[in-house]
Formats: C-alpha cells, structure tokens, sequence
C-alpha cells in the first residue's frame, strides 16, 4: 500500500507511464482478489469503499433486474446487516415484496425455510455467510445449489467471513458477494463486489467509466492494493490463525460460561472462529462496556447505544432471545494479534463486574427475590 501513498501516486485512469503503474497495481490487485475468491475471472472483481455499498449495489442491481422482467420479489434473513436490511426496506417502498426468513435459535437459517420461500418471481436471495453479532455460520453451499437449480440470483454478504473461513464463489454457487477490507486488517474504506459473468450490474454513481463503467470515480490503488495484501496473508493464515483464535474463543465461552444466569448465543459449533456473544441477565450492555473500557477491554453490545436507541440488537430477537436478555449482551471479537494473557484479563474483569453491576441492578433485586422468574 505505501508506495501508492508515497511514490507511485499516478491515476490507473492517465495514459503517461506513471499513471500506468497505478494501473498494473490495480490489475495484480483484481486478480489476486479473484483467486483468493475462486472467481473465473479478475473481471468479476469491482473494487467499491466498504461492504455497505456492495450490498447496496448487489441488492438494486438484483432488483433492477428482476424488475425488467415482472419478477419483484427478494428473500433474506431477519438477522442481515442493516446494509442489506435498509436497501430492501428501500427496496419494499419502490413496489418491491421481501420476504425475510426466520432464523432458528442456533443463529442459523434453514435452507428448507428458503425452499418454502421461492415463488416464481423471486429475483434475489440474499443470506449472509456469517453474521457479525452472534459469528454463526449459515449454509451458503446448500442454498447457493438451491438457487443455482432455480436460475435466482444469489447474493452473499461474506463480510464476517472472508480471510476467516474458506470462500468459494464457484464452489458454493454464488452470484454476488460483498466484503470489506478492514474485516482481515486492510485499512478502512475499501471493499469489493463480485458479481458473476452474465449477472446484471447496475451503477449507481454517474461519472467515468472505472470499474468497467459499473462504480465511477477514482480509484482508491493504495487501498486495493492494501485489500490484495492483507486477503493473500489471511488466507495464506487462515489455518494457523484460526486454531489460535478458536483457542482463545474457547477460553473465553468456558469461563465466561461459568457466570451464573448466562447464556452462549449461536451455535457452538457452526462459527467463524473469533466471534463471542453471550447475554448477562440483569446487566446493561452500555453499562458493562463502559466498565470494560476502562480496564482497556474494547468490546461491543448487541444494542445499538451509538445510534441514540436502547434497542436490543435485532440479530438477537431474530435468535428468539427475549427483550430484557438481549440488553445484557456482550460481543467480544478475538483476533490472531491477541493473546491468552488479554483472555485471562478478560476472564478476571468481566465476573467482576458482572457482580458488581448486579449489586447496583433493580432488575436483578426483583430476579435474586424471586418476584420475577430468571431466563437463564
Ligand atoms: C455482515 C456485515 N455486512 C456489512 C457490513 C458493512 O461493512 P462496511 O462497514 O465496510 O460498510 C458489516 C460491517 O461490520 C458487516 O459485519
């Protein structure tokens, strides 16, 4: 990345021998990402700002489409990424009909359920390969061959899941594919669309022809470049960082496990490697990450605090968690730049203040004196 930050900062798009080095970066970059992805082709490869807008486009793309030939009907999931979420709420108020599948308690969607949803004018299936909050794995194979059978557009929001697990767009029948850079330590502001040979791709932004006419603007080299890097080391990786993350992920749901009144979220088994989510009954997220923050643990909350709402996260409703648990949840993302000792950190701080957070709750007052009955 740095010598397209420092030294090569042509434009791909100049004719003159200094723009053409930005230009062959970009190039090795698109192919690099087209292998890394098992796509036939670097041209497959479209080079956007983050995951947010290849879910956009993907989607609209889709229902464009689909329109052009009366077919107005897209399935998804309950527990998407708002990226995918609000563009089909977009979507429904342009005349478009969604169906949203329910996610069974595991945090994994069923392919059957989608079976049960196809009509003759579904246009798109969109199913996310593993979901941020809870790290579940859905069954993008099985429903990739389900839509392949039924000639539906497939799109996959593999975000959580490229650099971590094994993706193959060929191999699992996807059509479309979203991922964002800075999930496997690219910097922030680059992603990537794949979007099979034959399927439609729409632009949204008037403007050059970059990208093959389909993303205008100019060219973000440094970071594609930086994507490509990051993606080839991942994978190269993925093996041994993951048997040191599922150490450390373990560690953690064993000892945070032992928290009395808690409760794991999602599958143990069908997971991306790093990804821990469990609920705390009688604690308030915000509360807990306020605490953690000040022992230097950087951790999340299903709810979405830092949007002004106490709402618990959508994700956990959707896994069937009741209102008052989900509003107890912790989300902690173990990286390979971790190590046991920060664990071992984690598992001294967190039943302290679970305890101590409990002392303070009337919540958990009304639980310990029986008046209302514990969820778990
Ligand atoms: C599953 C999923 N989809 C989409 C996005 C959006 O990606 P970006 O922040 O790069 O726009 C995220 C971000 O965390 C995500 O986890």
């Amino acid at each position: 990345m740095l010598p397209f930050l420092t030294e090569d900062w042509g434009n791909p798009s100049s004719l003159y021998a200094f723009g053409q080095k930005a230009r062959e970066s970009l190039e090795e970059s698109r192919k690099t990402v087209a292998r890394l992805l098992g796509a036939k082709s670097p041209k497959e490869i479209y080079f956007t700002s983050c995951g947010t807008e290849s879910d956009n486009q993907a989607l609209v793309s889709c229902a464009r489409a689909g329109a052009r030939k009366g077919k107005k009907h897209l399935i998804s999931t309950r527990f998407e990424h708002h990226a995918v979420l609000h563009t089909l709420k977009a979507l429904q108020r342009e005349g478009f009909e969604v169906t949203l599948l329910d996610v069974h308690e595991d945090g994994v969607v069923r392919a059957e359920d989608l079976e049960r949803a196809l009509r003759p004018d579904t246009c798109c299936v969109s199913v996310m390969f593993a979901n941020n909050e809870v790290g579940t794995l859905q069954p993008v194979a099985e429903i990739g061959a389900l839509c392949r059978e039924k000639a539906i557009p497939f799109h996959c929001d593999a975000v959580q899941a490229v650099g971590h697990v094994p993706v193959d767009v060929e191999a699992m029948n996807i059509d479309l594919l979203s991922l964002s850079g800075h999930k496997f330590h690219a910097p922030k502001g680059v992603g990537v669309l794949y979007c099979r040979k034959n399927i439609p791709l729409y632009s949204f932004l008037e403007g050059g022809a970059q990208e093959r006419g389909k993303r205008a603007g100019t060219e973000n080299v440094a970071g594609a470049a930086a994507l490509a890097a990051a993606l080839e080391e991942s994978c190269a990786r993925m093996g041994e960082n993951a048997e040191k993350v599922i150490a450390m992920r373990d560690r953690l749901i064993e000892g945070l496990g032992k928290i009395p009144h808690s409760r794991l979220n999602g599958s143990l088994t069908s997971r991306v490697p790093g990804t821990v989510n469990i609920c705390f009954e009688g604690v308030e997220g915000e509360t807990l990450l306020l605490y953690l923050d000040r022992e230097g643990i950087c951790a999340s909350s299903g709810s979405a605090c830092a949007s002004g709402s106490l709402d618990p996260s959508h994700v956990l409703l959707s896994l069937g968690v009741p209102h008052e648990l989900a509003r107890g949840s912790l989300r902690l993302s173990v990286g390979e730049f971790n190590s046991m000792e920060e664990i071992d950190h984690i598992l001294e701080v967190v039943p302290r203040a679970v305890r101590e957070l409990r002392s303070l709750s009337p919540l958990w007052a009304e639980l310990e004196s029986g008046r209302k009955p514990h969820l778990c």
